[in-house]
């Protein structure tokens, strides 16, 4: 599993600390491409920055999400990845591309999943009175923001934050909540067994810290 391809729709700082890890020796991947909804998103610059070949198609030129979603996994499919890491891309996926590359596809979320699936995580975590937060990464299944849990990340709500504090905090996280993750699956330590994330062939009794 070295060859990564990436799916970003923002600025692109997750995607950044995995090129900068492996350009720094700490991660022995590639990434092979990366692909995205929006043409002026960060992680499409960062990516031709680093000599990256970039895709971006957009949504509108495509009659249906099906089709957008087929054109873009045509593409991802080119580079031949070993893993796709959904990295800020926040378009929902059909649910035909996401089950042909199960336990190929991971996510990055930014709360303690099962809690706050979907947008806006930090402001719902402050709005339940949450005193914990963090992130997940989840192996990509046709539910969104449903798969199994790899690994999460846990930061504490502090009484003054706001969405902005907050999700700093979570972000410093990610990083390397992503690094750790992508390294477990690109050494063959963690995978999708029977729909149960197994880590040294046994199934995890819970995430990965
Ligand atoms: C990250 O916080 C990631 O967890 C979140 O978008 C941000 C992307 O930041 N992803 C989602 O909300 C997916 N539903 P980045 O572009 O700087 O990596």
């Amino acid at each position: 599993m070295r060859r990564i391809a990436v799916l970003a729709s923002g600025r692109g700082s997750n995607l950044q600390a995995l090129i900068d890890a492996i350009a720094g020796g700490d991660l022995a991947a590639e990434v092979v491409g990366v692909f995205s909804d929006r043409s002026r998103a960060g992680a499409v610059e960062r990516a031709r920055a680093a000599g990256i070949p970039a895709v971006s198609l957009r949504p509108r030129d495509f009659d249906t999400r099906a089709a957008f979603d087929e054109a873009l996994f045509s593409r991802v499919d080119d580079v031949q990845p070993d893993l796709i890491v959904c990295a800020g891309y926040m378009r929902l996926l059909s649910a035909d591309v996401v089950e042909a590359r199960e336990g190929r596809m991971i996510n990055i979320h930014p709360s303690l999943l099962p809690a706050f699936k979907g947008l806006h995580t930090h402001q719902l975590a402050l709005d339940a009175g949450a005193t914990e937060h963090g992130a997940s990464v989840h192996f990509v299944t046709a539910e969104l923001d449903g798969g199994p849990v790899i690994a999460q990340a846990r930061v504490p709500v502090l009484p003054d934050d706001d969405v902005e504090r907050l999700s700093a905090r979570v972000l410093a996280r990610e990083h390397p909540l992503l690094l750790a993750t992508v390294g477990a699956l690109v050494e063959g330590r963690v995978r999708l067994v029977d729909g149960q994330v197994c880590d040294h062939g046994r199934p995890l009794a819970a995430p990965l810290q």
